[in-house]
């Protein structure tokens, strides 16, 4: 049984303030989780409660903090609790709201990530055992996508796309995925400096040289590749991208460096990126506002690439059966947070695998120390995990828990649930 929820209200990795929860049972264990939070957000995402007003400039979460030691702490030592799904019914019955607004998601995630930490406990399993036995999946150690460069909302330049991901693809262990992940990491900073490049950072812990054009951040990643020793493609390391296309669509328009884009255009300019260069997922390549655009793209591009929704299916189980009824997309970007409790993020997972989606778990843009996400993309054996650059603290606790989980389990094996859409043949 809880005995108790609190909260406090901490940083996240971009300054701002998220909230971590403890939840104390009667063993006397304590369970703890840590909201994180997104810059580039789907309009269909549940709701952060934020203080408003000036402290903070507003962005303050101490009424998310006193959801947790008020109502939610009532709530959950009210009763015994037997499954997440009872624990997270009753936190949505008790919010009322669609979007998950009066208690807030930020604080409503957090807690059921706590409680998910505490029924595994009582299981006896890891988290990520338990993950798996939960959503009925096989286990799998996801092929880490590693986001090395920057743009969009996640930096300050001038690159309308905000991510440029590696995949180590042709790694046949976890460690040496992430072996290869830093050291082409480390490649691309030497490569900027050796051309008088800006070599800070985004949100994300990729660079954020002062570039315009796709084809020149790509130029880049290939180059780093290389100079670590690597091949591109499906054997080795393919290449991952998430324009994040929401924030470059204005007036029916796709706005990338110097040049404007109909639909039409820029699914055209989407094949030519992958007839020249090693891409094997592309995220967003869309706004979620151009829902007649997304199968267009996706019955041109489907069948050599994965395409992915983020701010388009917002981890949402019915957006996901709706993509998949349109050909829509052919994938879902899984971030706990967008949906607001982890039982709503297992049903998304099965009603992604039940429409033959394959699924990518995924971090925030702002982060904590939390590593949930790297068990929930091991217990769900998606293949695919994606939490910014191989370097930055919340970045590489992440990538580190996937190492801990890889030395304590070393029968469960590496790399993506299918062998489709490995990369394209460029
Ligand atoms: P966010 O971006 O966490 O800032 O929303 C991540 C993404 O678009 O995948
Ligand atoms: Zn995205």
């Amino acid at each position: 049984a809880f005995t108790g929820a609190r909260a406090l209200q901490i940083l996240d990795s971009r300054g701002f303030p998220t909230l971590r929860v403890q939840i104390r049972d009667d063993a006397g264990d304590h369970f703890y989780a840590s909201a994180p939070s997104g810059a580039s957000t789907g309009s269909h995402e549940a709701v952060e409660l934020r203080d408003g007003g000036t402290a903070w400039s507003g962005r303050g979460v101490t009424k998310a903090v006193r959801s947790v030691t008020g109502e939610i702490n009532t709530l959950l030592t009210s009763r015994e609790w037997d499954s997440q799904s009872t624990v997270d019914n009753a936190l949505r019955e008790l919010d009322g709201t669609a979007e998950k607004s009066r208690l807030g998601a930020n604080a409503l995630v957090a807690v059921s990530m706590a409680a998910s930490r505490a029924f595994a406990a009582h299981d006896r399993a890891s988290l990520h055992t338990w993950i798996a036995s939960t959503v009925g999946c096989s286990q799998r150690l996801p092929v880490p996508h590693f986001n090395v460069l920057n743009g969009g909302q996640h930096a300050a330049n001038a690159l309308a796309f905000q991510e440029f991901m590696i995949a180590p693809v042709g790694a046949t262990t976890l460690p040496d995925a992430v072996e290869w992940g830093a050291d082409i990491y480390h490649a691309l900073g030497s490569i900027l400096r050796k051309k008088g490049m800006a070599t800070g950072l985004g949100d994300e812990g990729g660079y954020a040289p002062e570039i315009s054009r796709p084809e020149q951040a790509l130029d880049l990643i290939v180059e780093a590749i290389e100079t670590a020793g690597h091949r591109t493609g499906a054997g080795d390391v393919a290449i991952a991208l998430d324009p994040a296309a929401n924030y470059f669509f204005h007036d029916g328009r796709y706005l990338v460096g110097e040049q404007s884009f109909s639909t039409t255009e820029l699914v055209t300019y989407y094949e030519k990126l992958l007839d020249n260069y090693p891409i094997r997922s592309l995220e967003d390549p869309l706004a979620e506002d151009d829902p007649n655009g997304w199968p267009e793209l996706t019955a041109a591009l489907g069948s050599r690439i994965q395409i992915v929704g983020d701010d388009l299916l917002v981890t949402s189980a019915a957006r996901v059966q709706a993509a998949i009824a349109s050909a829509s997309a052919n994938a879902v970007l899984i971030k706990p947070n967008q949906v607001g409790t982890v039982s709503e993020t297992f049903d998304t997972l099965r009603a992604a695998a039940q429409g033959g989606f394959t699924a990518m778990v995924s971090h925030r843009s702002g982060e904590t120390m939390d590593s949930f996400v790297a068990d929930l993309a091991v217990g769900a054996g998606c293949g695919q995990l994606k939490a910014g650059a191989p370097a930055r603290g919340e970045r590489v606790a992440k990538y580190n828990r996937l190492l801990e989980i890889a030395d304590e389990d070393p029968a469960l094996s590496y790399g993506l649930a299918t062998p489709m859409n490995q990369g394209n043949q460029h």
